[in-house]
């Protein structure tokens, strides 16, 4: 299967400090040299911890963010959508439902006012809100419905793939399943690809064809969300899934809530999962590369 986009040993560098003459003295890591490739009509999961480089991932691949090195590769003419965390601060308050939804197309091709009322009746019905709707306002709907419009809106441009970048983290629980099975069905019905951004290792599980896991800005283990999750080889990728609920809290503990996750703004030299390591030992401190086994199950960690 064709790659439908991708990323080429991509890394993104983000200024955080400059000296008196404007030059840039301290910087953030947030990507260390990924590559992927989205399959069309497949599910690629991101899965990582807070901070190791999702959501700035899913800004290159949308190409609002240049990368620092590395390419984005895929078809031109490919078109491609988003749908971030929190629907709240992604609908804009002032906005009737129509225009929200439409406004991806209108600002591709000024198009008239019934024209756009009418396509964003239909795009609410394909998410299953109820046509009529399209007058109301964001704070009119729930938060499940609310990311439901910015489906819609995500929906309007006939995109061929879609990010979603934590589309059911700030959702009750009862409403995310309701919201992934709707993304699913949307996918069988048009064939799109979707990258499933995610800290939760139950939605990968459950939602994705194939999984990248991130930590510091790397890849450290890919492959078949089935091979990957049956036999994870990775340290990192193994302490996520060893995770136990916290009776009380419902949080998930694990090994790693007792050290610390190292700054991204001077980079580990050698594994960058070496401090945390439960197997860390002799030849640990060199540069760990991705390599592979069978099926495409990639790991970076020469002890795997
Ligand atoms: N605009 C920015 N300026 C400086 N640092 C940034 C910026 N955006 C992200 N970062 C840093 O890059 C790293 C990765 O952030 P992000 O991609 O948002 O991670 P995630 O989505 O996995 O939580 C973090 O250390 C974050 O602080
Ligand atoms: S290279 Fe060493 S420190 Fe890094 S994950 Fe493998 S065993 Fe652990
Ligand atoms: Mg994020």
């Amino acid at each position: 299967m064709s790659a439908a986009i991708g990323l080429e040993d991509v890394f993104v560098r983000f200024p955080v400090a400059r000296d008196w003459r404007g030059r840039v003295t301290v910087q953030a890591h947030a990507l260390n040299g990924v590559s992927i490739a989205v399959a069309r009509g497949r599910t690629l999961g991101i899965l990582g911890e807070s901070g190791c480089g999702k959501s700035t991932l899913a800004q290159v691949l949308t190409g609002l963010l240049p990368p620092s090195s590395g390419r984005v590769t895929g078809d031109r003419d490919g078109r491609i959508s988003i749908v971030l965390q929190d629907p709240n601060s992604s609908l804009d308050p002032r906005m009737p439902v129509w225009r929200i939804v439409t406004e991806p197309v209108f600002l591709h091709a000024p198009t008239r006012r019934e024209a756009l009322r009418a396509m964003a009746a239909d795009l609410l019905e394909c998410v299953g809100l109820r046509p009529d709707h399209v007058d109301r306002y964001p704070h009119e709907f729930s938060g499940g419905q609310r990311q439901r419009i910015a489906i819609a809106r995500a929906l309007s441009s006939k995109p061929d793939i879609i990010i979603l970048d934590e589309p059911t983290s700030a959702l009750d629980v009862s409403v995310q399943a309701q919201i992934l099975n709707l993304l699913l069905a949307l996918q069988a019905e048009l064939g799109l690809a979707f990258v499933l951004i995610s800290h939760n290792v139950a939605v990968i599980r459950h939602f994705c064809d194939e999984v990248a896991v991130m930590y510091l800005g790397q890849i450290v283990e890919q492959g078949s969300v089935d091979t990957v999750f049956a036999d994870p080889a990775h340290p990192y990728t193994r302490t996520l899934l060893d995770a136990v609920p916290r009776i009380g809290t419902g949080r998930a503990h694990h090994a790693l809530d007792e050290t610390e996750l190292p700054s991204n703004r001077t980079l580990p030299t050698g594994c960058f999962f070496q401090n945390r390591c439960p197997m860390a030992a002799a030849g640990c401190e060199r540069p760990q590369i991705l390599s592979g086994g069978a099926g495409g199950h990639l790991v970076r960690c020469h002890r795997a």
